[in-house]
């Protein structure tokens, strides 16, 4: 057989896989006001990941004291999910890991590191589609500065879903970027409905659909579809090239307030907001599905911290903040805004040159002032 019909024919499977993802589709939502007991899956992770998740337990304990001894919430704790396991088994997530994962109502979840090339796909992609969090929520706010954004990135499709199973042939390599109606409508829909209700008037779609004109020329025409069942909400279009630049005009960038992106651009748009914000450790970033959902610090697992020896000096509030978001996901809304409001007060600053505070030292803090 010729190189390009075993292309082809490697085409057709994930043709078929795609068709029989969005067959399986589910779209049963929990009800965690109405659940007797909230699991919380913790996963800690590789590099400073143990480090900071340690810290951020100590804090969700120290805020649902009362849920814990009653039972009502139940922490477990997720063992595996290491680069080593991972390694060892050939799998994104072992087995047993996901199938304890599974066991869980939400997760919160250290940074996992991906090596880069090679076959082993990035455990966070792989939980995102194993799960189906398909909403990628990320909140960026600076009150001093007027911004108020929010970020919903579509999280189990574009060049992410097939992105380790792209074809070699001779002298070429193709990835595959898929778009679909039914991804694109829920995460279009989320993002609304949270303008909705959150008193939001404005939805900027992002996306390269000028080049990339099938799958973001379709994202952008369901996004306005949906658009029609929200009166009151403004829709606009912009190019990613150009809103990465507008995010840097400090006149121009006030005006916006929810976004609307396929995965890649979200990816990368999140991280230039972070770092508007103070930097990417400050940032949390919630993964939310209709069954499942996984919160976690918007960075990774920072092996170069680890090497220089300064993993305690690893900046926890980004995973306290995807705590908050946790917090607020499973109704908890009082422990949540207490952990807001402490952690606006907290004097403590860590940094990462192993010149400040300490992981430790900021939950010490944090929960004397809880
Ligand atoms: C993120 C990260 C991940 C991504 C990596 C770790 C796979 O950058 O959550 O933004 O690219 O989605
Ligand atoms: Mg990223």
């Amino acid at each position: 057989m010729s190189y390009i019909d075993q292309a082809c024919q490697a085409f057709r499977v994930l043709l078929e896989e795609q068709q029989a993802r969005i067959a399986a589709m589910d779209t049963r939502k929990t009800d965690f006001s109405a659940k007797e007991t909230v699991t919380i899956g913790i996963i800690d992770g590789d590099g400073i990941g143990p480090i900071i998740t340690a810290q951020a337990r100590r804090v969700l304990e120290k805020l649902l004291t009362g849920e814990i001894q009653k039972g009502s919430v139940v922490i477990r704790e997720i063992r595996g999910l290491t680069l080593e396991n991972r390694m060892a088994q050939g799998k994104a997530i072992p087995e047993d890991v996901l199938a304890e994962i599974k066991t869980c109502d939400v997760l919160l979840k250290g940074p996992t590191t991906t090596p880069k090339g090679g076959t082993l796909e990035s455990a966070n992609v792989a939980m995102r589609r194993e799960l189906d969090l398909y909403a990628n929520c990320r909140p960026v706010s600076i009150p001093e500065k007027n911004i108020d954004w929010m970020f919903f990135r579509e999280n189990t499709e574009g060049e992410y879903v097939l992105g380790s199973r792209g074809v070699e042939l001779p002298g070429m390599a193709v990835d595959f970027k898929v778009t679909t109606d039914l991804g694109t409508r829920r995460i279009a829909k989320a993002a609304f409905d949270y303008a909705k209700h959150n008193g939001k008037t404005h939805v900027s779609v992002v996306t390269k659909a000028n080049i990339m004109k099938k799958t973001d020329g379709k994202f952008t025409a369901i996004a306005h579809e949906v658009a029609k069942d929200y009166p009151g909400i403004t829709v606009e279009d912009y190019y990613i090239d150009i809103m990465t630049a507008n995010l840097l005009d400090e006149k121009l960038r006030t005006q916006f307030q929810v976004f609307l992106l396929p995965n890649l651009y979200g990816d990368i748009i999140t991280d230039e907001a972070a770092q508007i914000q103070g930097g990417v450790g400050t940032a949390g970033s919630a993964n939310i599905g209709d069954r499942y959902a996984m919160f976690e610090a918007i960075h990774g697992s920072a092996p170069r911290l680890i090497e220089q020896g300064l993993g305690h000096y690893a900046n926890p509030q980004s995973i306290l903040k995807a705590e908050a978001m946790l917090l607020r996901h499973i109704c908890r809304t009082e422990a949540a805004e207490k952990l807001e409001k402490a952690m606006e007060r907290c004097p403590v600053k860590v940094s990462a040159d192993g010149t400040g505070a300490t992981t430790e030292d900021y939950a010490d803090a944090l929960i004397g002032l809880l």
